[in-house]
Formats: C-alpha cells, sequence, structure tokens
C-alpha cells in the first residue's frame, strides 16, 4: 500500500504531466489556427506573414487596394484601375519615391497607407510595383 505521504507526492506529480500535456495541446492548436489566417480581418498577422513572400504585393493589393482600384472595383471613387495602361503610364513617370509619398499620406478618396496601416514601406513598395507590372 502507498504511504499517505506517497499518494500526495504521485497525485502532485501526475498533475504537473497532466498540465503540461494540456498546455501543449492546446498551444499547438492555436498555432495551426494563426498560420490558416489569409483575411484582413487579422491584418496585423496576415502583413506579418507576407514577410519574405515574393508575391506580397499581389496579395496585399488583392487585400487592401483592390476595393478601389480592381478591374472592377467594389467601391467606385474614381481610382485608376490594375491594366489602365494609359492611367499608369503618366503616373509611373511620376517616379517611385513620390508614388509612395502620395500612397503614404493619402491622396483625395484614398485613406493614408491605401487603407493598409499594418504595412511598411517596403511592402506599399512592392504593392505599388506590382500594380505598375500589371498596367503596362
Ligand atoms: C478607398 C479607395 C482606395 C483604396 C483602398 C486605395 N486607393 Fe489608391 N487611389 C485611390 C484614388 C481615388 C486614387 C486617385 C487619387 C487622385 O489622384 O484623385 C488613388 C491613387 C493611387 C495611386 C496613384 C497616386 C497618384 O499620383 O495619382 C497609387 C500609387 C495608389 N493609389 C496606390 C494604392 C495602394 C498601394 C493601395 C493599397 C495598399 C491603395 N492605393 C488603396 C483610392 C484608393
Amino acid at each position: 500500500m502507498l504511504s499517505k505521504r506517497s499518494a500526495i507526492v504521485l497525485i502532485f506529480l501526475l498533475s504537473g504531466v497532466l498540465g503540461f500535456a494540456m498546455s501543449w495541446y492546446f498551444h499547438s492548436d492555436t498555432r495551426t489556427d494563426v498560420q490558416t489566417i489569409e483575411t484582413f480581418h487579422y491584418p496585423a498577422l496576415f502583413v506579418n506573414q507576407l514577410r519574405g513572400d515574393s508575391r506580397a504585393g499581389e496579395k496585399i493589393f488583392k487585400e487592401f487596394c483592390g476595393a478601389c482600384h480592381a478591374k472592377q472595383p467594389t467601391i467606385d471613387v474614381r481610382a485608376p484601375r490594375i491594366g489602365d495602361k494609359q492611367a499608369w503610364q503618366v503616373r509611373q513617370q511620376v517616379g517611385m519615391a513620390s508614388l509612395l509619398k502620395i500612397t503614404v499620406d493619402g491622396v483625395r478618396a484614398m485613406p493614408a497607407r491605401g487603407g493598409c496601416f499594418e504595412c511598411n514601406d517596403q511592402q506599399l513598395r512592392e504593392t505599388i510595383k506590382y500594380i505598375l507590372k500589371k498596367s503596362q
């Protein structure tokens, strides 16, 4: 028979093992959740996942800029549309530094940072490059 004292020690150890197992189980569960987020409803996570992604510009465009700049925008505020060669040719001549500054500050109907407040300047630059590439 176990003594009362070793029974207490045993229960103590088992609860530790159980606690560890549960924290591992729930922790790994949360991690898979985070890895599958692909929506601007969690913009900080979404943008963070794009670090080092060669298609970051395209993905940011689709999540944030497309609403106004898509070929068929959901909000028609007369933004220059992607693929509109004429509209973007003029703007391309302005140069990347100016285009980035305008995007960061916002202009008329366009909010600051094109609405992607979580995007850093480099990510916005990549997105503008994507728009220009698709509009040649
Ligand atoms: C709510 C609508 C809206 C969203 C969202 C938006 N834009 Fe715009 N954007 C505009 C409008 C409108 C203009 C044209 C402004 C003007 O010249 O009258 C514009 C113009 C621009 C221009 C050209 C600036 C110039 O000199 O005319 C760039 C570059 C640009 N947007 C980049 C972006 C990027 C990158 C995003 C996403 C991160 C974005 N925009 C999101 C509305 C939007």
